[in-house]
């Protein structure tokens, strides 16, 4: 039985604003999250990260969490307006909060794996015209160095950007994150920009600094359907939109031709020579994976295409559908589309329903074990069928808060009662902490209870 290779990466994933709290904490700037979260209306129930999971305070508690797990990486971002309040000037007393987590990390023998931006940036850059102001590029450049300088020393690995995918469809197309806009045009550009923020960070790394710098995407295979034409047209274009779009810029120095048909007259020209330059040599690709979508034409649709629901799948707490196999075919996708390129699984993970307060540990969540159980057996036969697989990191370690959907969602291998701060493992984290310790052979017996 194929075990998973010596040095495989064995993580937790969380973001700032999704965890930490204290958001003006020591001189920190407000973000663009900070603001919208305290705009009426824009948070399911009024919920902001004021307090999310008070991570800023208790991060040497949840460091001791992650030991519990037997993890040996973290992935984390930095809150941009900790470290640069107004997006220009340094915050010495930002960068010492995560350089205090990167010491205590690497202490416990945890690889930090630091995302740069994981959708915070300071609301002045957002004032600014946020992804849509051409000179965010030189900002989120600027950041990059400021924290490379502080922190790559000892951070091994760094990611650029976080879903940039999704910063432009939720943020700029259909306007349910910030800055809160409805265009094509400007959903286009904005992708244009933070493809050129990752590549100009990307650059500023390499001048410096020698270990690993990748890109992080979210991919979710598209299927037609029915088998008329146009429904296979509708996720072909599903597919370029949503999986080509930022890798085809990252490896290949281009955008898939799809894009001008799926954005029609609102498709900008760009310059080619810039669309090439976003192509600077990465060292992995992270890849973010959830779900699948089946797909129709539907000519009213802003892209041309709706999202349908699968009769008897079974769906997650998001509404998404579980569906491991479509892992396992994202990464042979990926693997055949730009080579043999190192892989990561930077998040994967599943909400379902836990009561708000945990009454005894482990709280048992076994529709969580069982998709952390099905979507590890895929993991590990993609790396059976070759793919140069280097680690996985779970989402989340705590339940925070999830974006527009507030703290309705629960992530976490960890609970958290948000009343008191108590974290409470769950049995999927006993799942997981057994997954490592044991090299992934406890997963042999398909069903059995890991624990
Ligand atoms: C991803 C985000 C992450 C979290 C999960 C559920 O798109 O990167 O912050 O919200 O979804």
């Amino acid at each position: 039985m194929t075990t998973f290779p010596a040095g495989f990466l064995w993580g937790a994933a969380t973001s700032a604003y999704q965890i930490e709290g204290s958001p003006l904490a020591d001189g920190a700037g407000p973000s663009n999250w900070h603001r919208f979260s305290h705009t009426p209306g824009r948070i399911l129930n009024g919920d902001t990260g004021d307090v999310a999971c008070d991570h800023y305070r208790r991060w040497a508690e949840d460091v001791d969490l992650m030991s519990r797990l037997g993890l040996n990486a973290y992935r984390f971002s930095l809150a941009w307006s900790r470290i640069l309040p107004d997006g220009r000037r340094v915050n010495p007393a930002g960068i010492d909060f995560y350089s205090r987590l990167v010491d205590r990390l690497l202490e416990r023998g945890i690889v930090p794996a630091v995302t740069l931006h994981h959708w915070d940036m300071p609301a002045s850059l957002e004032d600014n015209g946020a992804w849509l102001d051409r000179d965010v590029v030189n900002r989120f450049g600027d950041f990059a160095d400021v924290a490379f300088e502080a922190l790559a020393d000892r951070v091994p690995m760094w990611m650029t950007i976080n879903e940039p995918w999704v910063i432009m469809d939720a943020g700029y197309l259909y306007g349910v994150h910030p800055p809160g806009l409805r265009g094509r045009r400007e959903a286009a550009i904005a992708s244009h920009h933070l493809l050129l923020a990752h590549a100009e960070a990307v650059r500023r790394y390499r001048g410096n600094w020698h270990e690993q710098i990748g890109l992080v995407v979210n991919l979710e295979p598209k299927d037609p359907a029915t088998d008329r034409p146009e429904d296979h047209e509708a996720a072909r274009h599903a597919h370029a939109y949503n999986n080509l779009y930022h890798l085809d810029a990252a490896l290949l120095g281009r955008y898939p031709d799809e894009l001008a048909v799926v954005f029609g007259a609102d498709w900008p020209s760009f310059d080619p020579a810039e669309i090439q330059s976003i192509k600077e040599p990465i060292d992995f690709v992270g890849v973010n994976y959830y779900t699948r979508k089946v797909v129709r034409h539907d000519p009213e649709a802003v892209l041309g295409y709706s999202p349908v629901e699968v009769p008897g799948a079974w769906t997650m707490a998001t509404g998404w559908e579980v569906h491991p196999p479509s892992l396992l075919r994202t990464l042979l996708e990926v693997r055949e589309r730009y080579g043999d390129i190192p892989l990561y699984i930077t998040e994967n993970g599943s909400a379902f329903q836990d009561p708000d307060t945990a009454p005894r540990e482990p709280l048992e969540d076994p529709l969580r074990v069982r998709c952390l159980r099905d979507h590890l057996l895929q993991v590990r036969m993609a790396i059976e069928r070759g793919v140069d697989l280097r680690g996985y990191f779970a989402w989340s370690l705590l339940d925070n808060f999830e974006w527009s959907n507030g703290y309705s969602l629960r992530f976490g291998l960890v609970h958290v009662d948000y009343a008191t701060q108590k974290r409470t493992m769950k049995a999927s984290g006993v799942c997981y902490a057994d997954v490592i310790r044991t090299g992934g052979t406890c997963l042999a017996t398909p069903g059995a209870d890991a624990r």
